[in-house]
């Protein structure tokens, strides 16, 4: 009898031990998957109203574009996982700032302001300027036919927005609407709110491709030259090698000419 219940004893103990040792396997490789996908993934921010860089198509989250593609195809080169978050214009450097996000990629021209001070720019990946947005009836000749009677719409933090925010300052216009949104500086224009907007010129080409019976271009480009380049915290050099190193690789390999073609044509 008493051998009897030995053995059980013995043999209860050691299926105890068992099932506990392959539970307790079980939750430590759960818990180390979930720390490598917390650690891996990067936060990109972008105001996503810029089209064809970043914008929503209609009632969707999705953020899609060439700057999405051109991130996703770096990303991919160098092993890194993103994730992106839109926000408005002018949060974007202190989102950085903030540690609410690490890189910037947004059409942001680097040489613009005092940008380069607050976070590090990468290498250039386009070069744009400033183009004047009228109504299709517009008999305005361009930017400097303007009259202090009238009003322009740009985005607000942007060197657009800067620009009409100058223009107003020194008298040439009687308003500078500095708007969230490029859709809402579109909308504004079809309403007969303001008689221009100012706006990047890919960005205008890109919406005059839909819009050419309502808008047009009028006058040269205007401004400082600008280049785009992504950004990252002050001082995150790691991290931007990275980003500078499949920059270079997707244009050497064709990607980057490829998403050129398919965004840009
Ligand atoms: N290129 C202009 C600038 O750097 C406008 C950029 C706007 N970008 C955007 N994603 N809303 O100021």
């Amino acid at each position: 009898m008493k051998k009897k219940a030995l053995a059980l004893i013995l043999a209860f103990a050691m299926i105890c031990a068992f099932s506990l040792s392959a539970c307790g396997g079980g939750s430590e490789s759960e818990s180390a998957e979930e720390g490598s996908e917390e650690t891996a993934k990067l936060k990109v921010v972008t105001e996503a109203t810029f089209a064809p860089f970043e914008f929503t198509e209609d009632g969707e989250e999705e953020i899609v574009g060439f700057d999405p593609d051109m991130m996703a195809a770096i990303a991919e080169d160098q092993g890194l996982e993103l994730e992106w978050v839109n926000m408005e214009f002018d949060s974007l450097i202190p989102a950085l700032q903030s540690d609410q996000g690490d890189i910037i990629c947004a059409g942001m021209n680097k040489l613009a302001g005092d940008r380069a001070e607050k976070v590090d720019f990468g290498d250039t990946y386009f070069e744009s300027d400033l183009m004047l947005l009228v109504t299709a009836d517009s008999d305005l000749a361009g930017i400097d036919a303007v009259t202090s009677d009238m009003k322009l719409a740009s985005q607000i933090g942007t060197t657009g927005g800067d620009m009409v925010q100058a223009m107003k300052d020194e008298g040439k216009i009687a308003d500078g609407v500095v708007l969230n949104q490029w859709t809402d500086c579109y909308l504004q224009l079809q309403n007969g709110e303001v008689q221009g907007v100012i706006v990047d010129k890919p960005v205008g080409e890109a919406y005059l491709n839909n819009h050419s019976d309502i808008a047009k271009f009028v006058g040269d480009s205007f401004g400082d030259h600008e280049e785009f380049a992504f950004a990252v915290q002050q001082g995150n050099t790691e991290l931007l090698d990275k980003l500078n190193t499949g920059l270079a690789n997707i244009k050497a390999n064709g990607t980057y000419d490829e998403l050129v073609d398919k965004w840009f044509s």
